[in-house]
């Protein structure tokens, strides 16, 4: 665990502002960004973590923290002891503390959308309270999980019939954005602990082709589709769902089949009604979810079905463990705090603007795809909750793979390539599936990443080694290049809960430093608004054109091209 000495933390002990609303003062203006400026200047920029390690021998047990059943190793960052106590002091100093209470206590911290972010009560355990303007929440989040619990069951263990009185052997999830990534992220990541006489498919692009391949094969009367959709309105959802609704119909000849193959799971109730589904198979939640942090709502319904509600419940646990470990621990200790700390380091310090998630696990595969929604709808924002324009770069780019394939693709760059590139490299100890070595050799290669990242080998070494003279630059490795990382005992569904909320909550820390509300997302409105205004100008060929002349000119092509 780290222990800051008491010395140097009193020496930068700043006041916490009370507020928990406001940054009392610009971000370049406080106290601990300023000592971070000349921090960076007189040493960070300079930081070189072979002498960092060789003046700290335990440098790589100290610079770590532990919690949740999750092991942070953040030693090979270019950080020293100060720049650690510094960026905690931002944190003070930009009210995370008060921040974090504000958000679990239901304050309206999504000021642009007035609203409480509360996510977080969707994992509490169940006979607790968490009232909010007056009302107890927590009824209505035990009684949508029982019912889900209650639907799940039947599917999986065949009560539930279809419309000619067949089990559902096909769960199709239909959404987009939070309302997809999550599920399919959670499906793949617990693969291994799902009922696996039910097969799962998510369908979320509008391209017909989508949908054409997923039903291909799909008996229409062992399917089921959950339509997943917060606001019930999002055109590639509505019409996705349109178009299963009319297929299976056509499938099993009658409308009446609807009620038996669809589920819905939205805040819009009525709208889900007025589509068709029956009242019984529809699953709320409630607008201070946001669809990126929305997966242990009822939009984890295919999960569910997937894992069973006692699994659920566990994975459930492990997002409340981190919760409390973030709500209850030190800064200097704090995991969500610590990662999310290191990002803005690299982000406002060094001018990083990608930061890569590189899980050693097959399971883990579409981590970097949900992680990529949750922090850049969440953080990529040019305005702070004050309306002002931000003098400061917010989210980096958020991107990864697969470790070992990248290994063979994309680390090239990572190593030898001419920016900084922050990694988070993620790993278990112990493997789901135990063949031969492999999960050794596997977890090898995620020790021998970032160490050679890390320290390089320099001329010298590569010379030693009998390179030719016009050989050697080409071989030589600057090390030196960041990474974190994050051990965790076993991929269970607790475990996937924990290393989840540790990302949310790292991204709630960039945000509050950042003064961004990272809980709206207007970013995506003006895109949505021109599509459907085009969409009727693709539909109607008599409908005069006011775009840009490049646009005007690509549709007039397009029109021409399709109508051949
Ligand atoms: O367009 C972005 C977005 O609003 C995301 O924030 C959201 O997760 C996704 O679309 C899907 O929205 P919905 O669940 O309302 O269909």
């Amino acid at each position: 665990m780290t222990t800051l000495p008491a010395r140097d933390l009193k020496l930068y002990r700043f006041e916490s502002p009370k507020s928990a609303h406001v940054h009392e003062l610009p971000l370049a203006h406080k106290g601990a960004w300023k000592a971070l400026e000349r921090h960076f200047r007189d040493q960070g920029r300079r930081f070189d973590l072979h002498q960092l390690f060789a003046g700290h021998g335990q440098r790589g047990e100290i610079f770590t923290a532990e919690g949740a059943g999750v092991y942070l190793d953040y030693s090979k960052n270019l950080v020293n002891a100060e720049t650690m106590i510094l960026l905690v002091q931002l944190a003070r100093e930009c009210a995370l503390p008060q921040r974090i209470e504000a958000m679990f206590s239901g304050e309206k911290i999504n000021n642009t959308e007035h609203r409480s972010v509360l996510h977080t009560a969707l994992r509490m355990p169940p006979n607790s309270r968490l009232e909010v303007d007056g009302e107890d929440l927590m009824p209505q989040v035990q009684e949508v999980r029982r019912h889900m619990g209650e639907f799940a069951e039947q599917v999986r263990t065949g009560a539930w019939l279809g419309h000619t009185g067949k089990p559902i052997r096909h769960v199709v999830n239909i959404g987009i954005g939070g309302s997809d990534l999550g599920p399919m992220m959670a499906y793949e990541a617990l693969r291994h602990y799902s009922q696996r006489e039910i097969h799962f498919h998510f369908l979320s692009d509008v391209d017909g082709a989508a949908f054409a391949e997923t039903v291909r094969e799909l008996p229409a009367d062992e399917t089921l589709f959950i339509v997943c959709s917060k606001t019930f309105t999002t055109l590639e959802t509505i019409t996705n769902a349109c178009t299963a609704r009319d297929w299976l119909i056509a499938q099993l000849g009658e409308e009446g089949a609807v009620a038996r193959h669809f589920a819905a799971v939205t805040t819009n109730i009525e709208q889900a009604q007025k589509f068709g589904i029956d009242p019984a198979n529809m699953f709320g939640f409630w607008d201070w979810v946001g669809g990126r942090y929305s997966m242990t709502s009822a939009i984890g319904l295919s999960t569910m079905i997937a894992i069973g509600a006692a699994q659920f419940e566990e994975m459930l646990s492990g997002f409340h463990a981190m919760d409390e470990h973030f709500r209850k621990t030190p800064l200097e200790n704090n995991l969500p705090a610590l990662l999310g700390l290191l990002t803005v380091w690299y982000t406002n310090f060094f001018g990083a603007r990608t930061q890569a998630v590189l899980p050693y696990s097959q399971y883990l595969k579409r981590m970097p795809s949900y992680l990529q929604q949750l922090t850049m709808e969440s953080n990529g924002k040019h305005t702070t909750v004050d309306g002002d324009t931000v003098a400061y770069q917010t989210s980096p780019v958020y991107w990864g793979d697969n470790g070992i394939n990248g290994q063979h693709s994309f680390y090239q760059l990572l190593h030898q390539g001419t920016q900084i590139v922050p990694c988070d490299f993620i790993g278990f100890c112990k493997p789901l599936e135990q063949i031969g070595n492999q999960h050794d050799l596997l977890m090898a290669n995620l020790f021998a990443q970032s160490e050679a990242l890390a320290f390089g080998k320099s001329a010298a070494e590569v010379r030693l080694e009998n390179t030719p003279e016009e050989l050697v630059p080409h071989r030589v490795f600057e090390g030196n290049r960041p990474s974190n990382t994050i051990l965790i005992d076993r991929l269970t569904p607790h475990s996937l809960g924990a290393l989840v909320a540790l990302y949310e909550h790292s991204v709630f820390t960039q945000g509050v430093i950042w003064n961004v509300d990272s809980f709206d997302q207007w970013g995506v409105e003006l895109g949505k608004a021109l599509a459907k205004q085009t969409a009727s100008q693709l539909a109607d060929s008599s409908l005069p054109l006011r775009h840009d002349s490049s646009t005007n000119a690509l549709i007039r092509r397009y029109r021409g091209c399709r109508s051949e």
